[in-house]
């Protein structure tokens, strides 16, 4: 990815999408230091703009139709195949970035979040969860637009709540007048399930399906619906929701804090962690796995 700012790419990476969600749900445990405080409140940064023209497509054109076509492409699996390995070396090419001196590589802020996870003596699968939950960015790299890959996902086929992001920019999507999809429950029943819904397209869904096989459902739940902030923060779209899925948020709620408040600009030492993480991997994930 180049750093041009074209109007498809209007963010100079997507660590300033990540930058934003800090912004928006500041460290609890941090946000009492100055220094902090006035880097979240700082509404001159620039970056806000970039992000919020980045919202703008992604509200405008992430249709029903939309993403029935990517998931009918990419759930092909026909890109690559890549050991685990290879696919953190090929997510790595997306260190772009206007300020490549201060920013951690995509596999340093994967590792970052795994260890915040084991560090705190959680189920190796919930560690391996960590180590993969953003691998789906490697969609960038098939050459996919920043606002079909990250930004905080929404059911679509039924009506936007008013807790998404910039929720105003929901009026340019085709879809805000469609008849079917434009009612609260849209083409879904009450209480059907998040599975039934289908969200928005982007790394989430993506890398949630290149994974179903290999771990429990908790961690499933943690990579499928890590940027649904709509539910996990702010408790929107209840009324899709089953038994099952009140379950499981907990397990998403657990984990977005590792995903959110874990970046740190010391990098891990990956000499020493490397025997760790390939007896995990081996253990759970096959030989390669299908892009
Ligand atoms: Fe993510
Ligand atoms: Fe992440």
């Amino acid at each position: 990815m180049s750093t041009t700012n074209t109007n498809n790419t209007p963010l100079a990476s997507l660590d300033e999408w990540e930058d934003d969600l800090l912004r928006r749900y500041p460290d609890p445990e941090t946000i009492a230091t100055s220094k902090t405080t006035d880097e979240y409140r700082n509404y001159e940064d620039p970056q806000r703009d970039t992000v919020k023209e980045f919202y703008r497509l992604n509200h405008t054109l992430q249709t029903h139709d939309f993403v029935m076509k990517k998931r009918a492409d990419f759930l092909k699996f026909n890109r690559k195949e890549m050991t685990v390995w290879n696919a953190f070396d090929f997510l790595n090419q997306l260190v772009d970035d206007s300020d490549p001196d201060t920013d951690l590589d995509q596999f340093q802020h994967l590792l970052q979040t795994s260890e915040a996870i084991r560090r705190d003596g959680h189920p190796d699968w919930m560690v391996l969860t960590g180590l993969m939950h953003d691998m789906g960015k490697v969609l960038c790299l098939f050459g996919e637009p920043q606002w079909a890959v990250v930004g905080d996902t929404f059911p679509v086929g039924c009506a936007y709540s008013d807790k998404i992001v910039y929720p105003e920019f929901f009026k340019s999507n085709p879809d805000y007048d469609n008849p079917t999809y434009s009612t609260k429950l849209g083409l879904y029943e009450a209480g059907c399930g998040l599975r039934n819904v289908t969200m928005s397209w982007g790394h989430d869904e993506y890398i949630y399906q290149i994974m179903k096989e290999h771990l429990p459902e908790e961690g499933l739940y943690m990579l499928r619906y890590h940027s649904f902030y709509a539910w996990h923060r702010e408790g929107a779209y209840e009324y899709l929701t089953d038994d099952h899925d009140k379950k499981m948020l907990k397990w998403v709620k657990l984990f977005n804090p590792y995903d959110l408040y874990s970046k740190n600009p010391e990098p891990p030492d990956w000499t020493k962690l490397r025997p760790y993480y390939e007896t995990l991997v081996s253990s759970y994930l096959p030989e390669t796995l299908r892009f």
